[in-house]
């Protein structure tokens, strides 16, 4: 059952004038409102529906017809479908075969019924609701209006065809991309100057750029004895080794971390204090001083991944602020907003900028325009602040959620976090995972994203990942289900 409680948020099902009733003043986005919402009934281009011929039944063949009609565009994303014996009536067919053609196309996601309303068009097709639930996933669900979305992709598309020199302008993305960027930044985790940042494709490539400027300095990455799968897909394709170092709550010992730096001559940390993918804390400002102090012992660098910063409830300062000249800063909108942006930041230390703009230059000649448009577009109509605001609501939520179907005692951001690791041997773990499977949830097991040492098992399940916070439920209950049931498995 859904949470009764759960605020309701803005979300794609939502018609647009009561998701965002203020939208509009910036004119962009008032034009795209008005054409989305426009809820007018049908015109009288389909005064006939011709059914195609097929040996399927009638209401596919039916729903088949809709279909057609709202890829050619005569069915407009927005519009609210005739009344059901208006179809009826056109098509030639029983209202019993309309009401079953608009569930196919429901299930679908080509169009959504809304109570006491009718049945709308969608802008952009829902996927079919999954019997598996996926939670190996760490992607938020897009919690803005699909209006709001639209209206910063066409604001995007106007502003791209501005780029200088056809996109190719300035690596670093154009100044005013960098600002807005900057001052998203500096609203949410980080001061920084526009001159300062490199705009990636996604943190993935910022990762990427960051230990392959570091691999001059250290042959090895230390961090957590688990650590996020696409930096150990960095290291590896860069030839770097991890040196996993013993963490407790809080992220890793500091003493641990000085005897792994003395011992095997590492010069590189990586770190995500915010969130920890896949442990799950958040490193408090005594900590980070603390590591900060024994990278400077060691002129070791740290990379420092805030990608889930907007979920941290100890604020600053982030290991940047603290050590500048020591830190490769790197965030992105995909945690906090949506990764279909893929718009990634770098800050790295001042003297490795011109070094790291020349390998940008040397992998993609810079991140996209159309990307970099689209992210500065949805932050310059506020979908970083509403998406932000819902994340760390639904996130609350699920994890609270989580906590209690699970039985959870304690729990490293108990107010609410975008996944959740359950510690267990890895043996143990691996099992859980391979059963839940099974029993069609699937979950990530320790061996994606453990660095070699004994204390990373354990599974992580992504609880943002399913769209629908009742197929969060089902799948905690199957996990739930699972983790009491010790009765060995049956061998057939
Ligand atoms: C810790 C961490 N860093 C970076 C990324 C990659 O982010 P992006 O989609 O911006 O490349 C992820 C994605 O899961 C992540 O969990």
């Amino acid at each position: 059952m859904p949470d009764r409680d759960a605020p309701s948020l803005p979300c794609s099902r939502c018609p647009p004038s009561q998701a965002f009733p203020g939208l509009g003043p910036s004119g962009n986005a008032r034009d795209t409102f008005v054409f989305i919402s426009s809820v007018s009934p049908m015109n009288q281009a389909a005064s006939e529906i011709a059914l195609p011929d097929a040996d399927t039944p009638l209401h596919e063949r039916l729903a088949q017809a809709i279909a057609a009609m709202i890829e050619d565009g005569r069915y407009k994303p927005g519009e609210r479908l005739p009344t059901h014996r208006e179809l009826a009536r056109r098509a030639g067919v029983a209202i019993g075969t309309v009401t079953k053609a608009v569930d196919v196309l429901s299930n679908r996601g080509l169009v959504r019924g809304e109570v006491g309303r009718g049945t709308f068009i969608n802008a952009i097709a829902r996927p079919q609701r999954a019997t598996q639930v996926d939670l190996t996933l760490n992607v938020p669900p897009l919690l803005i209006d699909e209006a709001l979305f639209i209206a910063a992709a066409e604001r995007s598309a106007r502003k791209v065809l501005g780029v200088p020199s056809g996109g190719l302008y300035d690596l670093k993305g154009t100044l005013a991309q960098r600002t807005i960027l900057a001052g998203w930044l500096g609203r949410t985790r980080l001061d920084a100057d526009p001159a300062e940042l490199m705009l990636c494709v996604g943190a993935q490539q910022a990762i990427h750029l960051s230990f392959a400027d570091l691999k001059r300095h250290s042959r090895s990455i230390a961090c957590e004895a688990a650590t996020f799968s696409g930096a150990i897909a960095a290291a590896a394709h860069l030839d770097l080794a991890w040196q996993p170092v013993e963490h407790d709550g809080e992220g890793m010992l500091p003493d641990e971390l000085d005897r792994v730096l003395e011992e095997t001559g590492c010069r590189a940390i990586y770190a995500t204090p915010v969130c920890q993918n896949p442990l799950g804390f958040e490193v408090g400002e005594a900590r980070r001083r603390q590591i900060i102090q024994i990278a400077e012992k060691h002129d070791a660098y740290i990379v420092e991944d805030d990608i889930y910063g907007i979920y941290s409830v100890r604020g600053r300062p982030t290991y940047k602020e603290l050590a500048p000249g020591r830190v490769y800063y790197l965030t992105s909108l995909s945690k906090c907003l949506t990764p279909l942006a893929r718009v990634g930041v770098l800050v790295p230390p001042e003297d490795r900028l011109a070094p790291l703009l020349r390998a940008l230059r040397a992998e993609v000649f810079g991140a996209p325009p159309t990307a970099l448009e689209l992210g500065c577009a949805l932050i310059e109509l506020g979908a970083d602040v509403v998406a932000a605001q819902a994340l760390r609501k639904e996130a609350g939520i699920r994890t609270a959620m989580a906590s209690r179907i699970l039985g959870l005692s304690s729990l490293p951001m108990p107010e609410g976090a975008p996944h959740l690791w359950l510690p267990m041997p890895a043996m143990d773990a691996e099992r859980l995972a391979r059963r839940s499977s099974e029993h069609g949830v699937r979950l990530t097991p320790p061996d994606a994203t453990s660095v070699g040492a004994a204390q990373a098992g354990g599974v992580r399940l992504c609880i943002l990942a399913p769209a629908e916070r009742d197929d969060m439920e089902r799948a905690l209950k199957t996990v739930a289900r699972l983790l009491a049931d010790t009765e060995d498995e049956t061998v057939v």
